[in-house]
């Protein structure tokens, strides 16, 4: 029987993958068959990850540091990745953060600007950097990690809402400017239970469990069907889409 979601033999470069919905994928992926380079800021935590992954898998699983909101050491990683393995086969930009804040006024421009480069202008540079790579090697697979929040941001998420935001337009660029090689895809989750829910305040969790349809946040490894259909061959006519995992949070197809 052909396994579609076989990734045997494939190398995916995920951010953000040593903890949270990043460490899902990259478990998944090594599962299937996949090498995968996990990239973030704290290599501590990403050595732990990896060996974690590695001792279940017996795949080989890379921690390489980077601030994704630091051009130069986005540049850096690709230059570092392909030098060390030659190419990538699936990129997961994920990395992502969502700072609090007391009121709109209270922004700074520091909290902006941080926010803006991690979520979008990382993942911009990264996808043209490795996209470019993919696109000269005939094939490759990139999953860009947007939010509900892209489509109906809160009042204290407002930077994080329209930078992932452009994510989602992000994809639909890069799918068409990198087709036919590269497939370029958007996975747009709901709240998750990771280390981002420590935060919420209970009476948050309470309205989130009685307003989502499915009643219920999303489970950290529920991420994980989702990106092996849009990194495997399982999703090889799917390109420009965002897939929403949200328990039907956003309602209609479009958002709203
Ligand atoms: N969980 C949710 O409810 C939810 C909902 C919607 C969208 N999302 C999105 O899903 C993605 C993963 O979220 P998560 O819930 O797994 O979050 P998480 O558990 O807080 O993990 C965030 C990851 O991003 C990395 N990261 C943060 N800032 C970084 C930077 N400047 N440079 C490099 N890496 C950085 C972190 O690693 P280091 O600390 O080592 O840098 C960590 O691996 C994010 O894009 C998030 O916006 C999450």
């Amino acid at each position: 029987m052909v396994d579609r979601f076989d990734l045997s033999g494939k190398r995916a470069l995920i951010t953000g993958g040593g903890r949270g919905l990043g460490r899902e994928m990259a478990q998944a992926f090594a599962e299937h068959g996949a090498d995968v380079i996990i990239a973030s800021r704290k290599l501590d935590v990403l050595e732990q990850a990896a060996a974690e992954i590695a001792e279940v898998t017996s795949r080989t699983i890379t921690a390489k540091a980077c601030h994704v909101g630091d051009w130069e050491q986005v540049s850096h990683l690709a230059d570092e990745v392909y030098a060390e393995f030659g190419r990538v086969d699936v990129l997961v930009n994920n990395a992502g953060m969502s700072p609090l804040y007391e009121s709109l006024s209270s922004v700074t421009e520091d909290l902006w600007r941080k926010v803006i480069d991690v979520n979008l202008t990382g993942p911009f540079r990264l996808s043209a950097l490795v996209g470019e790579r993919m696109k000269e090697a005939g094939g490759g697979a990139i999953i860009n990690v947007s939010s509900t929040a892209s489509l109906r941001p809160g009042e204290m998420e407002l930077p994080y809402g329209i930078a992932k935001a452009g994510i989602n337009n992000l994809t639909t660029g890069l799918a068409r400017s990198l087709a036919p090689e590269v497939r370029v895809n958007c996975l747009l989750p709901g709240p998750f239970a990771t280390d981002i829910s420590d935060a919420w305040p209970p009476e948050l969790v309470e309205w989130m469990e009685r307003t989502i349809p499915a009643r219920r946040v999303g489970r950290p490894d529920e991420i994980v069907g989702a990106a092996l259909l849009l990194a495997s061959d399982a999703g090889s006519y799917i390109s420009g889409t965002i897939i929403r995992l949200d328990g039907a949070m956003t309602g209609t197809v479009g958002g709203g």
